[in-house]
């Protein structure tokens, strides 16, 4: 990931839950077909298990993506594996364990940038510290390999502590961006949703030498959203659609 102040040549494209719209979000093979499109980053959510395990999951539930119930925390690693992801994008029958995230470091080593998305754990920083000991563990403690965002300062701070070297973003949520605010931090990337993205949103954080990595929410709109803020010249897409937006940057 380049986090110089620039002008875009071409933006980046970070895979957002691998590629999801061809296999069960956030699993190894989701991750595998990204790395196969070439993608700049595979962008990876946390969850902790209730014996510390860090896996990889967006949602705190399990309900809507595996053929399981309940709250990823009141499980232990091993209860969880029990449990199969679905596909939720395509409605179709794929089965595949949900990864712990050790084994997407063991599947790809240093072959992929990770852009891993921290969370607080019931109010608290506690994956922070054992997620920079899995990534020392398998040498990918280097801004080569990896980068942090996160909606929560807590947490991005926790990491700047622990391990400034490593690019950080912040994330406003849908409908709460606040530019001044997002001018003002210390971090090289704002992560911001495609609706509050303008012209003068970009160009303004472009002044302050800041990237503006764009994110979804709505997967119907996606498309014609990428296209709208591609023209204002955005550094980075977590995309559901690898091939369109790869696509989209080459016109
Ligand atoms: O991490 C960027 C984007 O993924 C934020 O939204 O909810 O999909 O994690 P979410
Ligand atoms: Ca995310």
């Amino acid at each position: 990931m380049n986090i110089e102040p620039k002008l875009v040549d071409k933006a980046e494209i970070y895979a957002h839950r691998g590629a999801n719209d061809r296999f069960n979000e956030s699993t190894v093979t989701a991750y595998e077909i990204a790395a196969r499109d070439e993608v700049d980053a595979l962008e990876l959510d946390l969850r902790m298990t209730e014996d510390d395990e860090l896996i990889v999951m967006h949602d705190a539930s399990i309900d809507r993506t595996t053929n399981g119930s309940g709250q990823v925390s009141d499980y232990t690693f091993e209860e969880l594996m029990e449990f199969e992801t679905i596909e939720v994008f395509q409605q179709e029958e794929k089965r595949e364990a949900i990864p712990a995230l050790e084994e997407v470091f063991q599947t790809f080593g240093k072959n992929e940038h990770y852009y891993i998305e921290t969370r607080l754990v019931n109010g608290k920083t506690e994956m922070e510290k054992p997620l920079i000991e899995l990534l020392k563990a398998y040498g990918l403690l280097d801004k080569q390999y990896v980068s942090f965002q996160s909606f929560s300062e807590e947490s991005l701070e926790k990491l700047q502590d622990l391990v400034p070297s490593i690019p950080l973003t912040l994330l406003f949520k849908k409908g709460e961006f606040n530019l001044q605010k997002a001018k003002k931090v210390a971090y090289p990337a704002i992560g911001i949703e495609a609706n509050d993205v303008s012209l003068q949103v970009v160009n303004e954080l472009h002044q302050q030498g800041k990237e503006v990595h764009v994110y979804f929410t709505d997967l119907a709109t996606q498309k014609q959203e990428q296209k709208r803020v591609q023209q204002y010249d955005v550094d980075g897409y977590f995309t559901d659609f690898i091939g369109y937006t790869k696509k989209l940057l080459e016109e």
